[in-house]
């Protein structure tokens, strides 16, 4: 079995999934390290609780941004990383690290791209009043939120929604496909 990192940078609602779909042996690939740039994410707090390895890089430490990921991947040589998994990490990765695991990095984002790229997709989608917005799971290449699609989910907007209901709905579906991508990337990495 392939071994794997997630990143994360905040709630980490997406690794929670992905931690449970593991239990349920719905992934299968080991998720051997978490690794943060955040002290204070929750994420860390979930990680630890399920009994993985975490490790937290502050980016303010490195003088380049090349050179806080080298540190990432020094990481991620220690505990024999295979593929990459962004889940809410909030920092771009350097053309060095993207190299480095070249089309083993993927990433979900709430909308379904390349519609509202960036930071806030459930909200740009939301003011925009779309009908239909959704999720992606992309590979990850140096241009951001813009590599090869793996997947993606709609969830449909309605009149009555807010903005709360709306990302409810998004981090639900998220819940779902996610695991289900990684298992099927996982799958598909294993056998090239
Ligand atoms: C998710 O909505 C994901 O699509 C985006 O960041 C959010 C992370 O949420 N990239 P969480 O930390 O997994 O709860």
């Amino acid at each position: 079995m392939l071994n794997f990192a997630v990143l994360a940078s905040g709630n980490g609602s997406n690794l929670q999934a992905i931690i449970n779909a593991i239990k349920k042996k719905k992934i299968n690939a080991n998720l051997k390290l978490v690794v943060s740039d955040k002290a204070d994410a929750a994420a860390l707090v979930r990680a630890q609780q399920a009994k993985i390895a975490t490790r937290t890089i502050n980016p303010k430490d490195f003088d380049t941004r090349e050179n806080f990921d080298r540190k990432i991947l020094e990481h991620l040589k220690e505990f024999h990383i295979d593929f990459v998994v962004l889940a809410g990490y909030m920092r771009l990765l350097s053309p060095y690290f993207i190299q480095q695991y070249f089309h083993k990095i993927i990433n979900i984002h709430p909308a379904l791209l390349p519609s509202f790229k960036g930071t806030h997709g459930i909200r740009e989608a939301f003011e925009y009043k779309v009908k239909v917005t959704g999720i992606t799971v992309h590979v990850v290449t140096e241009d951001m939120d813009a590599g090869p699609i793996l997947a993606q989910e709609a969830v449909k907007m309605t009149t009555k929604d807010t903005l709360e209901s709306l990302t409810k709905k998004i981090h639900r579906v998220e819940h779902q496909l996610y695991p289900r991508v990684i298992d099927w990337f996982a799958k598909s990495l294993s056998r090239r």
